[in-house]
Parts: structure tokens; C-alpha cells; sequence
């Protein structure tokens, strides 16, 4: 009895890792390419470069760093799929092309204070791109002084808690 549902375990388990590898060969996912770097925004600062760096280049640039488990499958289609998006709607690394079309300073402000940006599941696999409110606030308004928009109508935000640091409570 104890022998009969030993072998039925790896069985079990012999075809979940041989379906795990048979899975690593399908070729989607596995293109991760960075295309050349052609231009960027004038960043007002290199911190508010470093930022942006942080928590969106790696889908909306071309310097998309493509860690080990982007490489696994499942994941790495989920990866492949969110970069080509990504960089569709807005690649700071293509910006002295003026032929395409970018997201707004706009869309940025609003998916990043309405935290729709960065994808959550990706922060959750990559914390150190998840911004505090004060780095968010920093990046909108490095956007904002950076990128601008045609009618100049965008205001900068108060960053809370930026002077309140060495004030104690
Ligand atoms: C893990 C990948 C990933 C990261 C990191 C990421 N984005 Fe995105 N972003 C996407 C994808 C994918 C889309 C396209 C979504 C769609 O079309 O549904 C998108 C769309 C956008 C859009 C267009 C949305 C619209 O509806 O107009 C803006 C603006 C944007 N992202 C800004 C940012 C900013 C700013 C950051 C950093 C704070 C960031 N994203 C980080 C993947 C990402």
C-alpha cells in the first residue's frame, strides 16, 4: 500500500518536472532584446533620472535589465509581453524620435500617483522599484520639469513629509 502511493508520487512528479522542462522550449518569451539606445529626456536631475530608472525602465526603455526567472517560463512570457507594451506606449530611450507617439507627462502622473504604475505583480517580484510617496512625488515633479507638456498647465505636487524628515513628532 505505502509502496503503491510512493510510486504514484513520482509519477506525479516525474511528469510535473518533465512538463516543466517541455514548457522552457517554447520560444516566446526567450527574444530579450535592448535595442540601441537612441535618446533620451533631458532629465532635470540625475536623481529624478535614477528614479524613473528604477521604477520604469525596465519595460518603458531600452536598457531593460532581464534577471534569471525572466528566462523561466511562465514568467518570462509575462516579462517579453509587458516589454513590448511597455516600450510601444512609451520608451524614454527613443526620445529624439519625434515620428512616434509617447505617453503624456500626464498618463505618467496619473498612473504613477493612482499606483497603476509600476505594474503591481512586477513590484511584487522586484520590490526596489516600488517608489515611497515622497519619491513619487520627486519623479512628478522631475517629469513635470523634465518632459513639461505642450500647454505648460501641469503643476508640481507638495511632497509631504520631504522638510517633516529631522522635525521628530
Ligand atoms: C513591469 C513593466 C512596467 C513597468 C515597470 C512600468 N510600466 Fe508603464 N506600462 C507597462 C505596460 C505593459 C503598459 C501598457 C498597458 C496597456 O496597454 O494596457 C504600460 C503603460 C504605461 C503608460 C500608458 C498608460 C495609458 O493608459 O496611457 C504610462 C503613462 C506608463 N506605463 C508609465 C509608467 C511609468 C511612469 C512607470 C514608472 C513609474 C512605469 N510605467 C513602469 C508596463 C510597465
Amino acid at each position: 500500500m505505502l509502496k503503491k502511493s510512493k510510486q504514484i508520487f513520482f509519477t506525479i512528479m516525474a511528469v510535473l518536472i518533465g512538463g516543466f522542462i517541455a514548457i522552457q522550449f517554447i520560444p516566446y518569451g526567450r527574444n530579450h532584446t535592448n535595442p540601441p539606445v537612441t535618446g533620451e529626456p533631458e532629465w532635470s536631475s540625475p536623481e529624478v533620472r535614477e528614479l524613473a530608472e528604477r521604477a520604469c525602465y525596465d519595460c518603458h526603455s531600452n536598457e531593460t535589465i532581464w534577471p534569471w526567472y525572466s528566462h523561466v517560463y511562465p514568467i518570462s512570457a509575462m516579462v517579453q509581453h509587458d516589454v513590448e507594451k511597455g516600450r510601444e506606449v512609451l520608451n524614454y530611450s527613443e526620445w529624439d524620435n519625434t515620428e512616434r507617439e509617447q505617453a503624456t507627462t500626464e498618463r505618467m502622473i496619473e498612473t504613477i500617483s493612482k499606483n497603476v504604475m509600476p505594474l503591481p505583480y512586477y513590484l511584487l517580484i522586484h520590490p526596489v522599484a516600488e517608489l515611497s510617496e515622497v519619491e513619487q512625488g520627486r519623479l512628478i515633479n522631475g517629469l513635470i520639469e523634465s518632459i513639461g507638456d505642450d500647454d505648460g498647465s501641469l503643476e508640481a505636487v507638495d511632497i509631504e513629509g520631504d522638510e517633516e524628515e529631522d522635525s521628530g513628532n
